[in-house]
C-alpha cells in the first residue's frame, strides 16, 4: 500500500542546533500512529514541517505522493496544533466547520455531532477564549476530523484532558483510523500509546520504532 505520507532525509536547524537530523517516515491510510520523545527532542517541529507551516532544510516531505504545496489548505491534511490555534474571532461552531467551508462545502450537522461527542456541544455560539484549555484542545480536534482528512496530525491531544475525557478523543482517533484516515499522534500519553498500531520514537533526531 502507497503511504499518506511520506518523509525523507529531513532536517531541520535552528541557529546552531540541528533538532531533526534525518528523519524517515512513513503513515499509511488506516493507521494509528504515535510519535513519542522528551520535551524538546523536535516532536512539534517535526510536525510542523510535515504539515508544510515550516520548511525542512534539506530532504522530502510527500503527501498523496505529491509535495505538500500541492494541497489546499485543509483539504487532505488537517493539523491540531501543539497551540490548538483556533480563530478566536470565529465562534467553536465557525472554527469546527472552517475548513468545509475553505472547501467550499456548507457546514453540515457533523459540526455538531463532532461537538456533542466530544462533550462541549453547548459551546458551539461561545469564543474560543471563553473555553478552557481542555474544552479548546476539543474544539480544534473537532475542527481536524471535520473534512474528514486523509491525513491527521495531532500534537500532544490529549495534553489539556481530565482522565475521563481521554478515551472519548481515542476513540474518535481510531474511528479516523478505520474510516481510512492516516493518524500521526505526538504525545506523552502511555494511554495513546498502548491504543496505537505503531509506535514511533524521536531520537537524536531520528525517528525509529519505539
Ligand atoms: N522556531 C524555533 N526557533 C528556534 N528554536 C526552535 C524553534 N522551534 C523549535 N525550536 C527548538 O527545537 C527543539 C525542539 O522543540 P519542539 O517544540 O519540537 O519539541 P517537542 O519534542 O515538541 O517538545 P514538547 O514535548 O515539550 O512539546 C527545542 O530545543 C526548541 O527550543
Ligand atoms: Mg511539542
Amino acid at each position: 500500500m502507497s503511504p499518506i505520507l511520506s518523509a525523507q532525509a529531513v532536517r531541520r536547524s535552528f541557529g546552531q542546533v540541528e533538532v531533526l537530523t534525518g528523519v524517515d517516515l512513513e503513515v499509511c491510510a488506516g493507521e494509528f500512529v504515535t510519535l513519542a520523545g522528551p520535551s524538546g527532542s523536535g516532536k512539534s517541529a517535526l510536525f510542523a514541517v510535515l504539515s508544510g507551516f515550516d520548511s525542512a532544510d534539506s530532504g522530502e516531505v510527500l503527501l498523496l505522493g505529491e509535495r505538500m504545496s500541492a494541497h489546499p489548505a485543509w483539504q487532505d491534511c488537517a493539523v491540531l496544533p501543539q497551540v490548538m490555534g483556533l480563530a478566536d474571532e470565529l465562534t467553536v461552531a465557525e472554527n469546527v466547520a472552517l475548513p468545509l467551508r475553505l472547501r467550499g462545502e456548507e457546514p453540515t450537522a457533523r459540526v455538531q455531532e463532532l461537538l456533542d461527542e466530544l462533550g462541549i456541544g453547548a459551546l458551539g455560539d461561545r469564543y474560543p477564549t471563553e473555553l478552557s484549555f481542555g474544552q479548546r484542545q476539543r474544539a480544534a480536534l473537532a475542527r481536524a476530523l471535520a473534512p474528514r482528512p486523509r491525513l491527521l496530525l495531532a500534537d500532544e491531544p490529549t495534553a489539556h484532558l481530565d482522565h475521563a475525557t481521554v478515551p472519548v478523543v481515542l476513540g474518535l482517533l481510531k474511528r479516523a483510523a478505520d474510516e481510512g484516515t492516516a493518524v500521526l499522534v505526538a504525545t506523552h500519553d502511555n494511554e495513546v500509546h498502548e491504543a496505537a498500531h505503531r509506535r514511533l520514537r524521536l531520537v537524536e533526531g531520528r525517528v525509529r520504532a519505539a
